[in-house]
């Protein structure tokens, strides 16, 4: 086996503040990062509830991370897309999140947004201001700040430093 490179953060290392991430990401990288979680709907593993979602994560090196909800006979063992596209970004080496895209198609045509343990799984890497790209079926419908998302929420920062 390879042994772990020298630079690689430590797993038991918090992300680096938001600060540190580097400027705010431009209209066409945004852009390419609404297309890769649009396309990677399509890769989606949801034959029990045949509701396919991709996400899309820019990470602070400006590489976008992709992953797909991954579904399982014992249901409750279903991983979200949000949770593939971060162990993708993690196991990269991916420590920020600078922008996040969503792609999912409800039949109301309402807004498909992170569920209430991706946002908290988001929230481990992402700074308040973190926009949150909301993908339908013709593009992006709503950018919303990741705070809009799960406001006065608990993270890192909230721990003693060790
Ligand atoms: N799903 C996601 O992938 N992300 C979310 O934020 C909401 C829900 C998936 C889980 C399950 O495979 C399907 O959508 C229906 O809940």
């Amino acid at each position: 086996m390879k042994p772990l490179r020298a630079d690689a953060t430590p797993a038991t290392e918090a992300p680096a503040s938001a600060a540190s991430a580097g400027p705010a990401p431009d209209g066409a990288m945004l852009q390419r990062l609404v297309q890769a979680a649009m396309q990677v709907r399509g890769q989606a593993y949801a034959p029990y509830s045949r509701f396919a979602v991709g996400a899309a994560l820019l990470d602070e090196h400006g590489r976008i991370h992709v992953g797909a909800n991954v579904e399982n006979a014992a249901y409750s063992v279903t991983q979200c897309a949000e949770a593939s596209a971060i162990g993708a970004m993690v196991s990269a080496g991916g420590r920020r999140i600078l922008a996040a895209a969503v792609a999912g198609v409800s039949p109301q045509g309402a807004w498909v947004t992170p569920c209430g343990a991706c946002r908290q799984r988001l929230r481990e890497f992402a700074s308040a201001e973190m926009p949150v790209l909301v993908v339908g079926e013709q593009g992006l419908q709503a950018t919303l700040r990741f705070d809009e998302l799960l406001p006065h929420s608990f993270g890192p920062g909230h721990l003693p430093t060790v």
